[in-house]
């Protein structure tokens, strides 16, 4: 049989290596899938750089359009990334009777309901296994492997820039601005690092990881979004002083009430493997309510690991575009006339432990006062670490560092407290406030 034939949009890092890898591991890929997969157009404006990619044999255009009105092409993978041509090439694709794969989660995250839509009514399939977590199978661990479950929470660690940023600040003691400039200096990070280090590029991927999970539709704007910018070396050291890591993590929890649906830095017990997921790497853990704790773990980013997704989802396409639409995996992994209207909860309704840290005057009754406060509202503490002034504000220094960890508690109530103790005039300096997940 011919080899299926793909168009490729947009050759940079990750488009590079799927034509390497596809072209290094093609007769193995060509086993597994039963058939052969050839890329044999590429669009990219750069049209030189992408000569020099794919050599003679691959036709090379720098209109995108032509690759999608290509009746030969049965699969156009989308590499562009961002929500403005992208969504209008892949809808056009869609339109053409295309597959797709795609590794723009920002689209998906914000266009998915859109774009599933359209492909469901098509009859093709939009492939996004690149998308979140890079070379992790996360994606087809969650739609399939995990079938049988009901998922109760998701938490990973899906942004490899922050991760890196946290581990370093960890290791050297660093202050945020000084590592982000090395991070950028090393090529981790983007010259513009919006997305990753505000907490955006993780909320898309917890985003779809949570429409999967639980059957919603795809709704990026309910998510909670908090980056590592505001985060103080200081609380990182106190941190580890009780036992925890800080990472920015992307939870997505079943509760009674509704679906969680945040990303923000997080204490997390320095036990937990997630928490030893250093540099730029990825993990998922996946809470199910038959298999218990599932963890799993990889390169978030690169050329070759997110390949070794691209790649995935075409042998996929390949395997399964003759069969019935109807008896395809769904996209989101439950039917689309089964969704569930579970719905995205406010942060005022999030239940969780916390991290509060307190600049105090150093005088008597103090304490009192903060946990007195603390108690009127119903908060239990869980451990409380007071350091000595002098370590905190030099020799004779009047002032010290109180840190409080909560057992669990509604978030809303959590915010009227911290309204009250920012009033008491023995709290001298706005409260810090962060997030703790146990995982257990
Ligand atoms: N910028 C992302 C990260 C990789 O740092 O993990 C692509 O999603």
């Amino acid at each position: 049989m011919k080899p299926i034939q793909v168009g490729l949009l947009g050759i940079g890092t990750v488009g590079s290596g799927t034509f390497k890898v596809l072209a290094r591991n093609q007769e193995e890929i060509k086993r597994r899938a039963g058939r052969g997969i050839e890329i044999t157009m590429v669009a990219d404006l750069d049209t030189a750089r992408a000569k020099a990619v794919v050599g003679e044999g691959v036709q090379v255009v720098n209109d995108a359009r032509a690759v999608i009105a290509n009746p030969e092409i049965d699969i156009v993978i989308e590499l562009i990334g961002g929500y403005g041509i992208a969504r209008q090439l892949v809808l056009e694709a869609i339109a053409a009777g295309k597959h797709v794969v795609t590794a723009n989660k920002a689209l998906l995250a914000v266009h998915g309901t859109e774009i599933f839509a359209a492909a469901h009514a098509r009859g093709v399939m939009v492939a996004f296994e690149a998308a979140v977590a890079g070379g992790i199978p996360i994606i087809k661990a969650l739609r399939e492997g995990l079938t049988a479950n009901s998922i109760q929470w998701i938490a990973g660690i899906i942004n490899g820039t922050t991760n890196f940023i946290l581990s370093e600040m960890r290791d050297k003691g660093l202050d945020f601005e000084t590592v982000l400039k090395e991070a950028q200096r090393l090529g981790y990070a983007e010259a513009d690092p919006t997305f990753d280090i505000e907490g955006v590029d993780a909320a898309h991927k917890v985003t779809l990881m949570s429409a999967i999970a639980f059957g919603t539709a795809v709704q990026f704007d309910k998510a909670h979004v908090e980056g590592i910018t505001k985060l103080a070396a200081q609380d990182i050291k106190y941190a580890e002083q009780l036992g925890y890591r800080i990472k920015l993590l992307g939870v997505t929890k079943r509760v009674a009430k509704g679906i969680e649906l945040r990303v923000h830095p997080s204490l997390v017990p320095a036990k937990r493997l997630l928490a030893n997921v250093e540099g730029a790497m990825n993990a998922v853990v996946v809470n199910g309510d038959a298999v218990g704790t599932t963890l799993y773990y990889g390169k978030g980013a690169g050329s070759e690991p997110t390949a070794s997704a691209v790649i995935a989802d075409l042998v996929d396409i390949t395997r399964l575009h003759t069969a019935d639409a109807a008896h395809r995996v769904p996209h989101l992994a439950f039917h689309p006339d089964a969704m569930s209207d579970l719905q995205i909860l406010p942060m005022s309704e999030v239940v969780t432990s916390y991290y509060l840290r307190m600049r105090v005057a150093d005088e008597a009754g103090v304490l009192a006062k903060v946990t007195g406060l603390l108690a009127t509202a119903g908060i239990s503490i869980d451990a409380v670490l007071q350091r000595e002034a002098d370590e905190v504000g030099g020799e004779g220094s009047t002032q010290t560092d109180v840190i409080i960890l909560t057992h669990d508690t509604r978030e809303g109530t959590l915010d009227d407290a911290l309204a009250q103790l920012q009033a008491l005039p023995s709290v001298l300096a706005p409260i810090i406030r962060l997030r703790k997940e146990e995982l257990s």
